[in-house]
């Protein structure tokens, strides 16, 4: 199966002090090199003979996935998170206020987390816990750290290439920019959606909780608050994957929960292969195995969670084995886990898990019934010789201000369809795209529909054809 590319969220034009560039090469070259890592290590993954195929092997492809994985849910998040005004909602602010305090120590802990990170490099997210019910900021380091289960609804990508173009090294600016630009409306939208996901029982306070409540966040250094931050994530997955870890079950997989794993690895027998084979290659080291639900593709994946502190973003876990205490014998302890499974109460919290969504489409109430088509199916229509009439419609200045247009499209005004329209053929379909997949292309898309062509527009527009790597050439 492969994971489809997200068209950019935001429209990087409105952004205020992040340039367009930035946020272009941002999409195509982080984003698209992440959703292309990922694509291709499923593909490897997906080949692998899981039962001789040594230990250290399966570790590095299923931690590289991982980071690809997070990464690419994350920047996702982050382009979701930015063009708004950066004024928080009312109905927003009584949320911080309730979890936090006040907005203003939610902001002072967010923004002190992220400068923090300067110098070094990662994400700074706000998560909701259903378990709590309740927002928390966590970092995401080297991609692969996330609250196990946690509904992540803000991200601050904390990476140099994020901001090295605009801000050079002055991290505390970029912060600052960031800040001004979070969509407010969109956040409140993606915590009441978070919000209504159910979870276990409530967290007891614990001692890194009262003291990160007590913290002057402003004049506490960098370090001190990696430090704690990064305790507080390891002991809250600790005690979330300790907790779905129950046993007591026969071992035999129900009907219904092996057509969901037939449907998501095969067979069930390849996904406990799979399953299997982690487990014993955690053996000498440490870890989880978890059996997680991504909401953004309706599928299941299992995933390493060494350290306590690696998920998946958004990742709802409905099955963790325990691999900290196996004793010598990991081959043995892994058997007798997978033969105590608890399938019925397993496929109860896929269920829930099932009815959880991820992260809203960028909706254009005003072209909601115009066709369009993916940049994936038209790749796929170039390369196997369909005929389609590919053009380019991006404005003018759009054009001219990079000199690379898509293999296989022809560059055509969008100001003078009528001039041009005639020269496309009636009888073979026509797709056009323009920058990002705004207004443009969907406008250009209806004046040739109008005109009587079988016209769709291209999603995500030429930064998407960018992004998944689709080949381009240079303008003439
Ligand atoms: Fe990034």
């Amino acid at each position: 199966m492969r994971y489809q590319l997200t068209p950019i969220h935001c429209r990087p034009w409105t952004v205020s002090y992040l340039s367009v560039k930035l946020i272009e090469s941002h999409y195509e070259n982080n984003y698209g090199g992440a959703l292309r890592r990922l694509n291709a290590i499923t593909e490897k993954l997906e080949s692998l003979d899981w039962a001789n195929t040594a230990g250290y092997v399966i570790n590095g492809l299923k931690r590289e996935e991982l980071v690809a994985l997070n990464s690419t849910l994350l920047h996702e998040l982050y382009f979701a998170s930015m063009g708004g005004d950066g004024q928080p909602t009312e109905a927003m602010s009584a949320v911080l206020a309730r979890d936090f305090g006040s907005v203003l120590r939610w902001k002072d802990e967010f923004v002190a987390m992220g400068n923090a990170l300067a110098g070094g490099s990662g994400w700074v997210v706000l998560v909701y816990l259903p378990r709590d019910r309740r927002l928390v900021n966590q970092y995401a380091s080297d991609h692969s750290q996330a609250v196990a289960g946690g509904i992540p609804i803000l991200a601050l990508d904390m990476y140099e290439h994020a901001y090295h173009m605009d801000y050079g090294a002055n991290a505390k600016a970029y912060v600052d920019t960031f800040m001004r630009n979070i969509d407010w409306k969109a956040l409140y939208t993606r915590y009441a959606d978070a919000a209504k996901v159910g979870g276990l029982r409530p967290l007891e306070q614990d001692p890194i909780t009262e003291k990160l409540k007590s913290l002057d966040w402003a004049n506490t250094p960098g370090y001190m608050i990696n430090v704690l931050k990064r305790e507080e994530l390891v002991a809250l997955n600790s005690t979330l994957l300790r907790e779905l870890a129950g046993k007591g079950g026969d071992g035999q997989p129900t009907e219904a929960m092996s057509a969901v794993l037939a449907r998501d690895f095969g067979s069930v027998l390849r996904w406990k292969d799979e399953f299997v084979a982690m487990g014993r290659a955690l053996a000498g080291g440490s870890g989880w195995v978890v059996l997680t639900y991504i909401p953004r593709d309706r599928r299941l994946i299992n995933h390493h969670a060494s350290d306590h502190s690696r998920a998946v973003a958004g990742g709802i876990p409905i099955l963790a084995l325990d691999m900290y205490e196996h004793g010598a014998n990991a081959k043995a302890y892994v058997d007798t886990f997978t033969r105590n499974i608890d399938w019925k109460a397993l496929y109860t919290r896929y269920e829930e898990a099932a009815k959880v969504g991820g992260l809203r489409p960028l909706e254009q109430p005003e072209f909601g019934n115009l066709p369009s088509v993916g940049v994936e199916e038209v790749k796929a229509m170039l390369d196997t010789g369909r005929p389609v009439q590919v053009v380019d419609a991006r404005p003018r200045a759009s054009v001219f201000r990079t000199p690379e247009v898509m293999q296989g499209a022809t560059w055509r005004d969008p100001e003078r369809v009528q001039e041009w329209a005639g020269k496309l053929s009636k009888s073979d379909p026509v797709v056009v795209f323009c920058a990002y997949g705004f207004h443009v292309g969907c406008k250009t898309a209806i004046k040739l529909r109008d005109l009587g062509f079988d016209a769709k527009y291209m999603t995500g527009g030429h930064s998407a054809w960018k992004a998944i790597g689709g080949p381009i050439k240079l303008h003439a």
